[in-house]
């Protein structure tokens, strides 16, 4: 039996996609059956941090509706042993899923998957409450900003009174040039504001940002710093 794990935030922007990304391809790297899911309904992304825009039929609408099977919907990115994506939908206004529905599609999943990495959408709505329907753990990405943060706070708390009983948080783009300023804050006070624990820091790179917008997950490029501290964030999400 696979695990669920949503990727969530309060804030827009803050580099979930990104985030998804690259952790389905060190578990795809390590030979697991990762299935990627982007529930981000209306905004289709997560295709294009993958590369696979172009080989996207069929969409998580769609299977969700019952015209087309999980299977057959699901995209299979060839550089890994079997790693997949079902894309978002991009039609929102005829999106009319509901809760039961996701539950089926995360059990099929979880029976054919070893990580499911659902990417979420942004903020306290309607989508939040689907795409975390009856997931096992969620990851909420913040960055070091106070906006960011107390955003992340409010979300997380949401995540709680629906019932996803296990959360933790990554906080994303850290610069450390900006401590010293002191305006923003720092990892340590950021470990003091939040509740919940921490799974790991990623820097701030533009070969992160490069890359993923060349549809290449940058932890592909072996052997550099981002790629090892993914490993390590890919090995304590695997303790929880
Ligand atoms: N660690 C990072 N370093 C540099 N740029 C990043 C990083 N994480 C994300 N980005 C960039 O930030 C923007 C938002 O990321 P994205 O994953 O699309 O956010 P979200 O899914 O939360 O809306 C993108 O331009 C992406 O390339
Ligand atoms: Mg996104």
């Amino acid at each position: 039996m696979g695990r669920v794990i949503l990727v969530a935030s309060g804030k827009g922007g803050v580099g979930k996609s990104v985030f998804t990304s690259n952790l389905g391809a060190i578990y795809g790297e390590r030979g697991l059956k990762v299935a990627l899911v982007d529930m981000n309904i209306g905004l289709r992304n997560l295709d294009i941090y993958m590369g696979l825009e172009n080989n996207v039929i069929f969409d998580v609408a769609d299977v969700l509706e019952g015209v087309v099977s999980p299977k057959k919907a699901m995209v299979r990115d060839r550089r890994f042993q079997a790693l997949y994506l079902l894309a978002a939908t991009q039609k929102k206004e005829k999106f009319t899923a509901g809760i039961e529905t996701v539950t089926l599609l995360y059990q099929y999943l979880r029976e054919n998957f070893d990580i499911v990495l659902v990417d979420g959408p942004a903020g306290i709505n309607n989508e939040l409450k689907l795409a975390a329907a009856d997931v096992d753990i969620a990851i909420m990405i913040t960055t070091p900003e106070f906006v960011s943060l107390r955003d992340a706070d409010m979300t997380e708390q949401t995540l709680r009174k629906n019932g996803v009983n296990e959360r933790v948080y990554v906080v994303n783009k850290v610069n450390k040039t900006f401590f010293s300023s002191g305006i923003l804050p720092t990892v340590e006070t950021i470990t003091g504001m939040m509740k919940i624990p921490l799974l790991g820091v990623v820097q701030y790179d533009d070969n992160i940002h490069l890359s993923s917008n060349c549809g290449i997950p940058i932890v592909y490029e072996k052997e550099n710093y981002i790629e090892r501290n993914f490993n390590r964030i890919a090995d304590r999400l695997l303790q929880y």
